[in-house]
C-alpha cells in the first residue's frame, strides 16, 4: 500500500467502458490514489488517450483490451486476461451503455433489442462472471453504472429506461445472493450528467458536473454502498416520480 492509500482505496480497478465520460471521471480519482487499472473499450484511439492520461496523474499501472461489450461469447476469456494483467480485483466498474434512439425503437424492434442487449445483456453476462470469480475469493466490489431512468418507465425514454431497470433489479438480486459471500455490489443511479451522451440535449447545461459525480461515485465504492443517486437529490427526485398515481402520471410529458 502507498502512502496516497488507506484501506478502503481500491488497488486494482478493471473499468468496462473505459472511455465513459463518467468512467473517465472516476478513474481520474482513483489514478490519483496511485491504483492499477486494466482498461476495456472500443475505440482504440480513445482508449490509449485514456491509459496516458491515468498514468500521468499518478496510476501505479495501466493494461488495456480493445473490445466491442456486446460481444459476450468474449467475455469470459477478456475478462479472465484482464484479471490475471492486473494479478487479482478489488473493484469490477461497468461503465458503458448507450442511449440509444428512443423514436426509432418505438418502431422498430430491432432498435429497441440493441439497446436493451447493450445496457442489459451485454452487463448481466460480466457481472455473471464477475460475482462468481468475486464469490470464490470471497471479495471484491461489482460497481455498476445503471441509471435514474430506470425507476419508472416514462414516455421520453422507456427503452432505455427499461434497460436500466432490468439491470437495477438484477443487481438488487445479486447483491442478495453475494453480499453474505463478502462480495459488494453497488448500484450507481446517475440523474443527468453532462457528457458525450447528453451533448446537445435541452438544457444539458443544467445538469450535474461529471468530476461531482465522479466524486460521489468514488465514496460509495469504497464505502460499498448499495445503491446511490448521484447527485443525491434524485433519491427524493425520483421518490416523488414513482408515487405519482398512474391516472395523473399518464397525461405527463416526462
Ligand atoms: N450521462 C448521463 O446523464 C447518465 C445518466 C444516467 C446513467 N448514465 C449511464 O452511465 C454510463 C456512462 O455514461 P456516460 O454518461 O459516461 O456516457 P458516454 O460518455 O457516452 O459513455 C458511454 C460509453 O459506453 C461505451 N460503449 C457503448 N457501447 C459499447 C460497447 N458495445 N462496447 C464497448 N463500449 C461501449 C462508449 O464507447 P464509445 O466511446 O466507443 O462509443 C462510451 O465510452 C452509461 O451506462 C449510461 O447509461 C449516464
Amino acid at each position: 500500500m502507498t502512502d496516497r492509500q488507506n484501506s478502503t482505496t481500491p488497488r486494482k480497478i478493471l473499468v468496462l467502458g473505459a472511455t465513459s465520460g463518467i468512467a473517465e471521471a472516476t478513474c481520474r480519482i482513483w489514478a490519483a490514489q496511485g491504483a492499477s487499472f486494466f482498461l476495456v473499450a472500443r475505440n482504440a484511439e480513445k482508449l490509449a488517450a485514456v491509459a496516458a492520461d491515468l498514468k500521468t496523474r499518478g496510476a501505479s499501472f495501466v493494461d488495456t483490451a480493445i473490445a466491442d461489450l456486446d460481444d459476450t461469447d468474449k467475455h469470459p476469456a477478456l475478462l479472465a486476461h484482464a484479471i490475471n494483467s492486473l494479478t487479482g480485483m478489488d473493484v469490477a466498474y461497468l461503465a458503458h451503455g448507450i442511449l440509444g434512439d428512443q423514436t426509432h425503437a418505438e418502431q422498430d424492434f430491432n432498435t429497441a433489442a440493441q439497446i436493451i442487449h447493450t445496457n442489459f445483456m451485454a452487463p448481466v453476462s460480466l457481472v455473471t462472471w464477475l460475482a462468481n470469480f468475486c464469490v470464490q475469493r470471497r471479495s471484491g466490489t461489482i460497481a455498476v453504472l445503471s441509471s435514474v431512468a430506470g425507476d419508472r418507465g416514462r414516455k421520453s425514454n422507456y427503452v432505455y429506461g427499461s434497460s436500466k431497470a432490468g439491470l437495477s433489479a438484477f443487481l438488487d438480486g445479486l447483491r442478495n445472493r453475494v453480499d453474505r459471500e463478502g462480495v459488494k455490489v453497488v448500484t450507481i443511479k446517475p440523474g443527468p450528467v453532462r457528457t458525450a451522451m447528453t451533448a446537445g440535449m435541452p438544457k444539458s447545461e443544467k445538469f450535474a458536473d461529471v468530476d461531482a459525480v465522479a466524486e460521489a461515485i468514488v465514496k460509495a465504492v469504497a464505502k460499498g454502498k448499495d445503491t446511490v443517486y448521484v447527485p443525491f437529490q434524485w433519491r427524493g427526485i425520483m421518490f416523488v416520480v414513482r408515487h405519482i398515481p398512474e391516472r395523473v402520471f399518464k397525461k405527463l410529458n416526462l
